[in-house]
């Protein structure tokens, strides 16, 4: 599509509707969004039984079922939204990191619908995505703000200074803070995905009975590391055969409250080093009712503001991709019919000199 549409109209400036698409892992998801902000549909098709008996995502299973969700997906959304095709201005997808035949099949169709009714279209990063999250709130923060993202992929610390600028201050250096749930969860025989489970179960024990050693690194910086902890657990289980069982909850808060202590700690740590008076927690595990406690008792000892989603905008969804296809659009980007999916993250080249902008 060489001469792809793109939005130039300053009369539309304010009625620009986005459809949003995101397949990047076991969700198919469409949604509805006006000038980024107004979420006129979001509609999950989850993944989750299909899944469940395997312990994790099966990635060619998740592939077929986005094949056979994606158009009812995106019917639903627009029926929920009262739009008809004619009135989308443009299309925002999911470009990557994910699961490359689960991302091809929303790619794919994106690709397919903005042709088919001459409309621009913008693939967007699924990272970027989630740090949006928060401008589909009442009150989002004003920029800057520190975000921390904590899914079941990908667990960092940005530097937030627009929606579509962001520098990364640290990640996990192994396994991600969803994963280590995912991961407590299966060997304690509770199932995939287990931080929903491991969160409640977590409510029911008494975090000081059985105690994990909190994974700081170094407490001054910004990096994570869980699959220490994650052994740890494996440990306890093997070393305690015969009462690992009655003492699951016990499990599920000794690890819980280690998680979201070291959580915690970096996001008010990161808040104070920037200067920021704002920040965000975002992705799967921000639905995490520990996590969302602990950080807003935190921040309010320091005068710090705290925007977290609602649940239904934690987990993966297309409204926040839609967020972020807006305002890439509206800066005159577009996708062309070569571009392709990725399955890794990709760092911007401002994200790793992150120290340049605040002295650490
Ligand atoms: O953002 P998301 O839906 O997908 C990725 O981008 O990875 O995050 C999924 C992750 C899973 O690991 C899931 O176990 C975790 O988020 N999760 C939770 C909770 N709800 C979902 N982890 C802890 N507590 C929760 N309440
Ligand atoms: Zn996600």
């Amino acid at each position: 599509m060489e001469n792809a549409p793109v939005w130039s109209g300053p009369g539309k400036a304010n009625k620009l509707i986005v459809l949003g698409i995101e397949s990047s892992c076991d969700e198919t998801a469409a949604a509805v969004v006006r000038d980024g902000r107004q979420v006129l549909s979001s509609v999950v098709a989850s993944q989750v039984s299909i899944h469940h008996p395997f312990g994790g995502v099966v990635p060619e299973l998740a592939s077929r079922k986005h094949i056979e969700a994606i158009v009812p997906v995106v019917n639903a959304a627009l029926a929920e939204a009262k739009i008809p095709t004619d009135q989308i201005d443009g299309i925002a997808v999911t470009q990557g990191p994910g699961l490359i035949g689960s991302l091809l099949v929303g790619f794919s169709f994106a690709k397919g619908f903005a042709y088919g009714n001459s409309i621009p279209w913008i693939g967007v990063d699924h990272l970027e995505g989630h740090i949006n999250s928060v401008f589909l709130e009442a009150d989002p923060p004003p920029f800057p703000f520190v975000a921390l993202l904590v899914s079941g992929g990908h667990t960092s610390i940005y530097y937030v200074t627009s929606h579509v600028d962001y520098h990364l201050m640290g990640q996990t250096r192994d396994d991600a803070a969803g994963e280590a749930y995912d991961k407590v969860s299966k060997m304690l025989g509770l199932g995939y995905p287990g931080g929903v489970v491991i969160d409640r179960m977590a409510a029911e024990g008494d975090p000081s009975k059985i105690h994990f050693s909190r994974p700081f690194l170094d407490k001054q910086l910004f990096d994570f590391s869980f699959s220490g902890i994650k052994s740890a657990v494996s440990r306890y289980i093997q070393t305690h055969p015969d009462t690992f069982r009655e003492d699951q909850a016990h499990i599920a808060a000794g690890f819980q409250a280690a998680v979201v202590e070291v959580l915690s700690h970096k996001i008010i740590h990161a808040v104070k080093k920037t200067g920021c008076s704002h920040l965000a927690v975002v992705g799967g595990v921000a639905a995490n009712r520990g996590l969302r406690y602990a950080v807003s008792r935190k921040a309010s000892k320091f005068g710090m503001k705290v925007h977290i989603p609602d649940i239904e905008l934690c987990g993966d969804n297309a409204a926040m991709i839609a967020a972020v296809g807006y305002h890439r659009l509206k800066g005159h980007e577009h996708a062309g019919m070569d571009d392709d999916v990725y399955s890794r993250v990709k760092f911007k080249p401002t994200q790793k000199a992150f120290q340049s902008y605040v002295p650490l």
